[in-house]
């Protein structure tokens, strides 16, 4: 084999260096307490993944606010008074010269009506999905200078629990994607409206963060490349709001899709996996964006075989390589990946063969190994995918009692 560029460090901008080129992104962990901190689950999940030797871990979605929550069972992190908890999750996370950063986040009108009947958002721009999601209102001048609040305050409690970045979860269709989605965001005041308008929130959290955390302390965004719809976040859009963040973040990672749409799952749409040139879906805007932007760039989205890996880093289309669902389940061959000891890190498919079901069925299959993995069991390949739905939408509901905040 010639140069393994996975392995080799990467210096940020702000001076931290990553230790390798692999990168766990995110995957909501579904595993808090009802007073929605860790657990000794994400003790243990977290611990198993540093412990695969990737550089980065970027958590699941980890709630600014405890009523916007994408899943019932998210951590909130919000007060000094979880600070305890918090500290014993980092320390899991960042054995072994491991990266943790907490992927922090709001779900907005991607709120299900579990958690709350009328969530806030941008516009009164309701999301229809099987009923799921109520009708949001739009937020007030007050309701977005309170939520720049929330968002610098739980990047300051990471910082001091031990977590070693933050990520501001700007892509598939949570609030700040919301926000620079001109279908959802039809304000016309000053974060409505142009491009500038509408990146103006995710702009101001990268800003007014760095004032509270310092000029060493990674600060990254997750970006879709687009919206994949029809009037939606466009590439064009994309690209400018890249520019507008440079010099100003330390990590940007690339996904696209929402809840609409689910791109990062499936890839682009029409564009199936066996007859798609490249593994990654979204490698190809890769090359649009390295012509406008020198911001460290991860790509996350069907990366499965060493070769490909090797390759794009050794083009330099990219910094870091993102993989979430190996994580559950291939997490046994992670470590020889890295060394190039396992070729392909191969997919467990999980297909109903009835589309309309199928997006539960895969969300409900990963959160159901996911959850095993944390409680210390091994991993279930026999596991339906039709009960894997059913099992999703029971644990939401379970956990959505017992932890209502509203
Ligand atoms: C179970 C599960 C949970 C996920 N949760 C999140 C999340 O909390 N935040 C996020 O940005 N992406 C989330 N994703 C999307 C992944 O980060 C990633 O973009 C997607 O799975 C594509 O990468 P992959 O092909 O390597 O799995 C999740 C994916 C899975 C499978």
């Amino acid at each position: 084999m010639s140069k393994n560029y996975l392995k080799t460090p990467f210096q940020l901008p702000c001076g931290v260096t990553i230790k390798n080129r692999l990168v766990k992104s995110a995957m909501t962990e579904r595993l808090s307490n009802k007073n929605l901190e860790p657990t000794e689950k994400h003790h243990h999940l977290y611990k198993s993944w540093a412990q695969t030797g990737a550089g980065l871990l970027i958590t699941g979605n980890v709630m600014v606010d405890p009523i916007h929550r994408e899943s019932a069972g998210n951590v909130y992190v919000g007060e000094e008074s979880m600070l305890p908890k918090l500290k014993t999750w980092a320390e899991m996370a960042t054995q072994n010269d491991t990266q943790a950063w907490v992927q922090i986040s709001h779900a907005g009108r991607q709120t299900s009506r579990f958690l709350t009947a009328r969530p806030m958002a941008p516009s009164a721009v309701q999301l229809h999905k099987m009923g799921l999601f109520g009708k949001p209102r739009a937020m007030t001048e007050v309701d977005i200078q309170e939520l720049i609040k929330r968002y610098v305050k739980s990047a300051q409690l990471c910082q001091a629990a031990g977590f070693t970045g933050i990520q501001f979860h700007s892509a598939h269709g949570y609030l700040l994607s919301q926000f620079l989605s001109p279908i959802t965001n039809l304000r016309t005041d000053q974060w409505g409206g142009t491009i500038e308008n509408r990146s103006r929130l995710l702009l101001r959290l990268v800003e007014e963060t760095r004032k509270v955390v310092g000029a060493s302390f990674p600060i990254s965004v997750k970006l879709n490349s687009s919206d994949f719809q029809n009037g939606g976040f466009t590439e064009e859009e994309s690209l400018q709001v890249i520019q507008l963040l440079e010099d100003k973040i330390d990590l940007l990672e690339i996904s696209g899709g929402t809840y609409e749409k689910l791109a990062f799952f499936e890839g682009i749409e029409g564009v199936k996996a066996s007859t798609r040139k490249r593994e990654a879906y979204f490698i190809e805007f890769a090359t649009k964006l390295r012509a406008v932007s020198k911001i460290p760039l991860l790509i996350t989205g069907g990366f499965r075989s060493f070769e490909f890996c090797n390759q794009v880093l050794e083009k330099n289309e990219l910094d870091f390589v993102g993989m979430a669902r190996p994580f559950i389940t291939n997490l046994k061959d992670i470590a020889d990946f890295l060394e190039g000891k396992v070729d392909k890190l191969e997919d467990l498919l999980v297909r109903t063969g009835i589309k309309s079901v199928d997006d539960s069925a895969e969300g409900g299959y990963y959160a159901r190994q996911l959850i095993r993995i944390a409680e210390g069991k091994p991993l279930d390949p026999n596991i339906s995918p039709v009960k894997s739905s059913l099992f999703f939408l029971y644990h939401e509901l379970k956990k959505s009692i017992q932890h209502r905040m509203g």
